[in-house]
């Protein structure tokens, strides 16, 4: 296993999986702008290395993934200040929701404000029993910044997105689920193992039909059902050029496991 420095991040690779902690345990993994920067170069880095093919992102302790924006730095933010803030989260978030990898997030506890709407950036959740999860700026006087209202409502439904930030309830994991905000809930003492399971799993198939699916699925969320549709099919047929699809379907045909190269 290897591992690059960071100082509010860590980043390790365990085989063909990239693991991003969150390292700021004393405040709960508050996202600060230095965090958000230090996210977004591991991502730059993990976009150039072939050898990563998942990733997960999760959060150091085990009581936080993380508890939203740094407060602290939030405090005397003028407009244009928090203006500036909120476009560092922003360009750290396209960055993972944009990597042409799948991407898991560990939920091992706090998952609020800033912390929930990384977590939304990433394809798939998995939550520990102890996870609670919520948009509640409301209660700071302010409103989710980072996407809270915009992938709230695509991932859990407008009704619930503007319950929990007209109220900013935080909720316990297996309600999380129920809104589709998770995809599964487990123990916490299993978090990790089942986040590397999925990320084994999914590193497993061919790189190139995973990319063209998750582009399918996000840029086709955006649109209308007709342009989804003939966009899908677009990249249905990119996937004949890649070799790993005549890879795939030898090894069915031949009755063996495929040898992916991820070309
Ligand atoms: N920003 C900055 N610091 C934070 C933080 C945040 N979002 N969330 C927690 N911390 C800090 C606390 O100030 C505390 O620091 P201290 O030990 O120096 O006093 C430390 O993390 C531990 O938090 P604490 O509040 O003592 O833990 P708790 O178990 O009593 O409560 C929470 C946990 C998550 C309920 C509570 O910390 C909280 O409500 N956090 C803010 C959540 C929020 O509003 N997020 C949206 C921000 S826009």
């Amino acid at each position: 296993m290897s591992q690059v420095p960071y100082e509010t991040a860590k980043y390790q690779k365990d085989g063909n999986i990239g693991i991003v902690f969150l390292n700021r345990p004393n405040s709960l993994n508050a996202l600060n702008k230095q965090l958000f920067e230090e996210i977004e170069s591991i991502f730059d880095e993990i976009v150039k290395d072939p050898e990563v093919k998942a990733v997960i992102i999760t959060g150091q302790g085990d009581k936080a993934f993380a508890a939203g924006a740094d407060i602290e730095e939030l405090r005397h933010l003028t407009p244009l200040e928090a203006r500036d803030f909120a476009m560092v989260a922003y360009r750290t978030q396209e960055k993972i929701s944009n990597l042409p990898k799948p991407t898991i997030a560990a939920l091992n506890g706090y998952t609020l404000g800033g912390g929930c709407e990384l977590a939304m950036c990433c394809d798939m959740r998995i939550a520990s029993e102890k996870a609670r999860l919520g948009q509640p700026e409301i209660n700071l006087g302010i409103i989710p910044g980072g996407g809270g209202t915009q992938r709230l409502a695509r991932l859990a439904g407008i009704a619930k997105a503007k319950e929990l930030v007209f109220t900013g309830r935080v909720i316990g994991a297996e309600e999380a689920l129920q809104i589709g905000l998770v995809n599964k809930v487990v123990q916490s003492s299993e978090l990790m193992d089942e986040a590397v399971k999925l990320a084994r799993e999914v590193a497993g198939k061919s790189a190139p039909a995973i990319y063209l699916a998750k582009a399918a699925i996000n840029r086709g969320y955006n649109m209308s059902l007709y342009e989804g549709l003939n966009y899908e099919i677009e990249c249905f047929a990119e996937c004949f050029a890649s070799e790993d699809h005549r890879e795939g379907i030898n090894a069915f045909l031949e009755k063996r496991k495929p040898q992916y190269k991820g070309k």
